[in-house]
């Protein structure tokens, strides 16, 4: 089955890489037709739909998983072609959606949609955009345009219910629900995670509310005790300790996924001689004791992949997230 993956708009590659992150977790046997921007289209040869399901309740950064009906060009000819040729039979009522991903289509999306309803119209199908049984979509993508029905839509609005702010302990400088959840799918735990600076457990709680075991240390009892409160609050078991990311309490190769937020020397405290000494001693620790084979995702201000790579690791991405105007993340995803 060919499935589209409609990516959200907030980053040019984290969704991507989440979504290929997670597939390689769940399924072997899959295949990258086409990577467009705002939308991925991966061909899995069996259980597709059960993998889909699954996606669906792990990603943050995907809209829809939508089974593809059609693929063609993008021009206005092209998609009624498309949606002509498609093989779709709907028993009751749907809706069509048409979107564009940026501005890159000059369609308008109302006529369109009036011009592949009467088509459907004409076959007999009844449209009822307010409860249909099937939701059909059209994304106008820059080259492209792609025809399905939508099989899974993601509830994002959960992610805003966890933001920072909402939870019983806040701190400033935190990652937001969605990203961190990103970061743990990219990670691709298996069991357990750790974040060696958790501060307030925002990494932490979105992988524990995945069902992994997670591990937080931090140099400030005030935060490891915010984040007591965050993980008690969605109820997930957790081992926090108060110690150094320079110097970890962890045997050797005991971790199959690191995710991280270490302070970039702004706001947020170091508590080490430096910060170069802080991100060469955590990295070193980090490598000992991931398991071999396994994912770390660091975050920093400046650039660490030859600390990284010193320490041991390959540099697998690096995604590149703008903050505001003085600050930009580097988001490193490395392997051991
Ligand atoms: C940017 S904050 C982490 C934010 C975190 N992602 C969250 O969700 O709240 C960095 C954290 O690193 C901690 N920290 C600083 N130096 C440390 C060290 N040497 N070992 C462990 N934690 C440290 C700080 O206390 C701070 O809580």
């Amino acid at each position: 089955m060919l499935l589209a993956f409609e990516l959200s708009g907030e980053h040019a590659t984290l969704p991507a890489s989440e979504v290929v992150a997670s597939l390689e977790s769940v399924c072997q046997d899959f295949k990258i037709i086409l990577s467009l921007d705002g939308c991925l289209i991966i061909e899995i040869r069996k259980d597709a739909g059960t993998i889909a399901g699954i996606l669906a309740k792990k990603l943050s950064m995907t809209h829809h998983i939508t089974e593809v009906l059609g693929i063609g060009g993008a021009g206005e000819e092209d998609v009624l072609d498309i949606v002509e040729k498609a093989e779709v039979e709907i028993e009751g009522t749907y809706s069509i959606r048409v979107k564009r991903v940026r501005e890159y289509s000059t369609i308008d999306t109302e006529s369109m949609e009036k011009r592949i309803g009467s088509i459907f119209f004409q076959r007999g199908a009844h449209a009822d955009l307010k409860n249909p049984e099937v939701q059909l979509r059209l994304l106008l993508t820059e080259d492209k345009s792609i025809f399905g029905r939508i099989i899974f839509s993601i509830d994002r609005s959960a992610y805003e219910a966890r933001k920072p702010h909402y939870k019983p302990f806040f701190y400033p400088g935190v990652l937001m629900p969605r990203v961190a959840r990103a970061l743990v799918n990219i990670a691709k735990p298996e069991k357990n995670l750790l974040d060696p600076f958790c501060g307030t457990g925002g990494i932490l709680v979105e992988a524990g509310l995945m069902g992994f075991s997670v591990i937080g240390g931090d140099m400030q009892r005030k935060l490891l005790l915010g984040a007591k409160m965050n993980l008690c609050h969605y109820n997930i078991d957790h081992s926090l300790m108060f110690q150094d990311a320079c110097r970890e309490a962890l045997r050797n190769e005991s971790i199959d996924a690191v995710v991280t937020d270490p302070p970039y020397g702004r706001s947020a405290a170091i508590k080490a001689e430096s910060l170069e000494y802080m991100l060469t001693g955590s990295l070193g620790e980090i490598y000992r004791v991931l398991k071999k084979g396994k994912r770390a995702v660091f975050i920093s201000e400046r650039e660490i992949e030859a600390l990284a790579i010193a320490a041991g690791f390959k540099v697998a991405q690096t995604h590149i997230q703008r903050v505001h105007k003085s600050l930009t993340r580097r988001i490193c995803i490395l392997e051991k």
